[in-house]
């Protein structure tokens, strides 16, 4: 298949998924706007239409809530084929959303849309109107989510992280009770083979999660303590840290000194506390367990998307050869878990498919810090995934077999923003 094929075949994706001021990541499994697909997917878009990619952004901000956090689903439409569904979450807003949130990749794809846009009057406007909404959520993640000022955040929910069910959950969801969750009828099974989906044990603590921070009213200056799971990933983190960062270099760009320092404050804190995540025994970082304090034992690509932010170079080149030595085991880089661990399962979800956007998060971490031919490989198998198998949510590291979901918005944009780059 020609680039040029690729090219509007990730168009007619993105348009046929598009909703006008929101895109929904793909039809059926998931019908609503989710939060970092629609800031990846952004990227994606200004190759095609630069107002409408500020459009699925601002969309996003429109339903900040007033403590600061961005939710991880807006339901903008009603739509039954989607459990839990706002009547779960009951988060009493008048466009229901959910109650926790997802990686703060915005700064990130925001900066970036910045710096891509012809238009430089437009993109002015919106991302001065957005980096204040954008420093807000960060300041709610170190209120929140860090009482402690650790310097790196805990998510609440694996839902939270977006790789909802890696084996890196799998410890610190024991102490995840399932008693007084009643009986519901799963979607997801509906839409997708279910042997691509989340085990029932895992949604039953799913919505466990859900229906005691419900309890507590949402009230996010309780839920860190009173959550059984706590858990501090280095993904998320480095996600969060990476936006911090570039939010500080757009503001300063667009005059705003106060803004850029705090956030450069918030990075230099956060890379200081990294360092605590590495296993030298496992050469990339690990999750933590915030409640019981350890270290989990779990070789995720959240580890290695640590390289995505600005860790320091003798780590950077460690995470380098760790996936150059994932890459002899698996066809397709970069596999969700190590294939050498015998829990990894190579079609189910998060534990050991290959994403695209993780892919180009990782791939752009290596360029930053110089591991060029790692990040070619990356390119090459992520373009080869979609010639063979079409753009799939997700796909088998070693078969390159399409799962989950398929005509799926972010793996489309992330294909235009791969072909720019090849
Ligand atoms: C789902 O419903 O599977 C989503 O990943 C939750 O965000």
């Amino acid at each position: 298949m020609s680039q040029v094929d690729l090219f509007q075949q990730a168009a007619d994706i993105l348009h046929e998924n598009d909703r006008g001021h929101y895109t929904i990541p793909t039809k059926g499994l998931y019908p609503f706007q989710w939060n970092w697909d629609s800031c990846l997917t952004a990227l994606g878009m200004a190759w095609l239409d630069e107002a409408r990619a500020w459009t699925e952004i601002d969309t996003l901000f429109v339903h900040q809530w007033d403590d600061g956090m961005v939710p991880h689903i807006i339901f903008h439409e009603p739509d039954e084929g989607y459990f839990p569904g706002p009547d779960v979450w009951d988060v009493g807003r008048e466009t229901p959303t959910t109650g926790i949130t997802q990686p703060a990749v915005a700064g990130f794809a925001v900066k970036r849309l910045y710096e891509r846009c012809q238009d430089r009057a437009l993109a002015r406007t919106r991302a001065s109107a957005l980096l204040p909404k954008i420093a807000d959520w960060h300041e709610w993640f170190y209120r929140c989510r860090d009482p402690q000022q650790t310097g790196l955040v805990a998510v609440l929910h694996p839902w939270e992280t977006g790789r909802d069910n890696s084996i890196d959950w799998d410890v610190p969801f024991e102490q995840v009770p399932t008693e007084g969750v009643g009986p519901y009828t799963r979607r997801d099974t509906q839409h997708a083979n279910p042997e691509h989906r989340p085990t029932q044990a895992q949604y039953d603590r799913y919505i466990w999660l859900v229906q005691h921070f419900r309890a507590l009213g949402w009230d996010n200056t309780r839920l860190h303590d009173a959550s059984p799971f706590q858990v501090v990933d280095p993904g998320f983190n480095a996600i969060l840290l990476r936006s911090c960062a570039d939010l500080a270099t757009l503001a300063d760009e667009l005059d705003m000194p106060a803004l850029a320092a705090r956030q450069r404050a918030l990075v230099a804190q956060g890379l200081a506390a990294f360092n605590t995540l590495w296993s030298e025994q496992h050469q990339q970082y690990l999750c933590q367990d915030r409640v019981s304090g350890e270290l989990i034992d779990s070789l995720s690509s959240g580890g290695l998307l640590a390289v995505f932010a600005g860790i320091d170079r003798t780590h950077a080149q460690k995470i380098a050869r760790r996936i150059e030595v994932l890459g002899s085991r698996c066809s397709y880089l970069v596999p969700s878990h190590d294939p050498a661990d015998p829990r990894f399962d190579g079609r189910r979800y998060w534990r050991g498919p290959s994403w695209l956007i993780v892919n180009y998060m990782i791939m752009d971490g290596l360029l930053e810090h110089g591991y060029e031919a790692t990040a070619e490989k990356i390119l090459r198998g992520s373009l080869a995934l979609i010639r063979e198998s079409g753009f799939a949510e997700y796909y088998d590291p070693l078969s390159g077999e399409p799962c989950g979901g398929g005509r799926f918005t972010w793996t489309a944009a992330m294909v235009l923003e791969f072909l720019q780059r090849d």
